[in-house]
Parts: structure tokens; C-alpha cells; sequence
């Protein structure tokens, strides 16, 4: 069983799919933080991030991995290296857009993608993953917020990280994003036509992912 769960930046997708893939016994796929690995492993081997094949060559080479840990904590490996913290920094956040946006980068991720997908029972989080990674999931969610919203979870997460990025400029830096993730050539986020669109703004964590594990239940009847 395929669940996709798209949406725009800070939403809430990663922390509900993974509650949700845990519930269900199901494996978790976080797709953004391959393009943030990606982004990661250009920035250091000095590629110009416009320079697509040369990204999609390293790309070849490296190995992303994940693994579970405690307290349903996915941590990230590029090479062997844990990048778990190192791919959420302003620096990354703010390139990986660019890209995500190179069809040599989105071809080879989501190749990857779709491989896991055939292995295991998946819930996959990301911006594509119900238009083009699995088009035949069996259960799509379009997971959206106000950006006020977004923005207010996203400032409250990096003071309890000890980042001091005002509020207004994340809020700036999440439009700027779903802006670019929109607008793309290449498998822009829209939510697909067959998806279920859950507004999490006046939904905790816990109300979220009951949502979801509703939608996702009933299908499964
Ligand atoms: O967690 P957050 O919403 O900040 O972002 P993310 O899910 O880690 O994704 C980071 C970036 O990767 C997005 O802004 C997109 O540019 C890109 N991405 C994508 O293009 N396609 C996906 N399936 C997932 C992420
Ligand atoms: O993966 P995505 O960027 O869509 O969002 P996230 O990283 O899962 O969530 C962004 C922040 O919002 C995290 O700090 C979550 O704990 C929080 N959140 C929340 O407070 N209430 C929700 N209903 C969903 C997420």
C-alpha cells in the first residue's frame, strides 16, 4: 500500500507521516531531505548548483540512507555521514529549491523513490509524490496551512533548536520557497486531482494525524 502525502513547506508533513507510518507499521519516506542531501553534497564537493550534470554525476556516486532511530527520530546519511542537522541549516534551506528544480536531480531521486516504494508498505512525504512518484497510490493527502501558521510552528521549532531567525523572515523564506517549488518546469507542487486536501491550521499534532489515519482507514475498507 502507497500513501503520498504532498503539500507546501512546514505543514506539518514529515512530523504527521511519520506518526502515521509508525501507527501503521509502515515504512517512512521523507523525499525533501533527499533534495536537501543532494544540496548538501554539491555545496561540498564545490559544484556550481547550476551545474546539473555534474550534481546528477556525484549524485550517482553517493549513497543516502536512513535510519530509524529512537523516539520515531529518522536520522539522514550521505556517504556514511550523518547529515541529520547539517541538511535542516538556513544555508541549505534556503538553496535547495535551485535544486530540486534540475530534472537530471528529480530524474535519479525519484527513481530511488519509486524503488523503495516497491519493496515495502510506504507512506512518502514531499511536493510530487501523488502527481508523479506514485501516481497509483492508494491514498493521497494534499497537507496545507495558512503561511502565518507555518511560518509561527516553523519559529517556535528553531528557538527550541537555539536559532534566532525572526518570524517575518521565515515567513518571507517559506513564501519565497513555494513560490520557486511551484513554479518549477519540472513536477511542481500542485496537489494531484485524486488527492484529499487536510487543512492543518487548527489541527494539533495529535488531531492531524487522527485525520489523516481516518482518511487513510476508510480507504482501506
Ligand atoms: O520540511 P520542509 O517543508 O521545509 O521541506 P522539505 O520537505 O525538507 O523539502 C525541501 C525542498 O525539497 C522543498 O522546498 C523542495 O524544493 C524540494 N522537494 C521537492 O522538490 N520534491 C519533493 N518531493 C520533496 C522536496
Ligand atoms: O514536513 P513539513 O515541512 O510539512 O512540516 P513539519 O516539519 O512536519 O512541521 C513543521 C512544524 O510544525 C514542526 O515543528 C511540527 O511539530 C509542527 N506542527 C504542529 O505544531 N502542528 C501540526 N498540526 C503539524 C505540525
Amino acid at each position: 500500500m502507497k500513501i503520498a502525502i504532498d503539500g507546501p513547506a512546514s505543514a506539518g508533513k514529515s512530523t504527521i507521516s511519520k506518526l502515521v507510518a509508525q501507527a501503521l507499521d509502515f515504512t517512512y519516506l521523507d523525499t525533501g531531505a533527499m533534495y536537501r542531501a543532494t544540496t548538501y553534497l554539491a555545496l561540498q564537493q564545490k559544484i556550481a548548483l547550476d551545474d546539473a550534470p555534474k550534481i546528477a554525476q556525484a549524485l550517482a556516486k553517493a549513497t543516502i540512507d536512513f535510519q530509524n532511530g529512537p523516539e520515531n527520530d529518522q536520522k539522514v546519511f550521505l556517504n556514511g555521514e550523518d547529515i541529520t542537522e547539517v541538511i535542516r541549516s538556513a544555508e541549505v534551506t534556503g538553496l535547495v529549491s535551485q535544486v530540486a528544480a534540475l530534472p537530471e536531480v528529480r530524474q535519479t531521486l525519484v527513481q530511488q523513490q519509486r524503488q523503495i516504494a516497491d519493496r515495502t508498505n510506504i507512506v512518502m512525504d514531499g511536493r510530487d509524490i501523488g502527481t508523479t512518484v506514485l501516481p497509483d497510490a492508494e491514498v493521497k493527502i494534499f497537507m496545507t496551512a495558512s503561511v502565518l501558521r507555518r511560518a509561527q510552528r516553523r519559529y517556535k521549532e528553531n528557538i527550541a533548536k537555539g536559532m534566532t531567525t525572526s518570524l517575518e523572515t521565515i515567513k518571507t523564506d517559506i513564501e519565497h520557497r513555494d513560490y520557486k517549488d511551484s513554479h518549477r518546469a519540472v513536477s511542481p507542487l500542485r496537489q494531484a486531482e485524486d488527492a484529499i486536501v487536510v487543512d492543518t491550521s487548527d489541527l494539533n499534532i495529535e488531531q492531524s494525524t487522527a485525520k489523516i489515519l481516518g482518511i487513510i482507514r476508510q480507504k482501506m475498507n
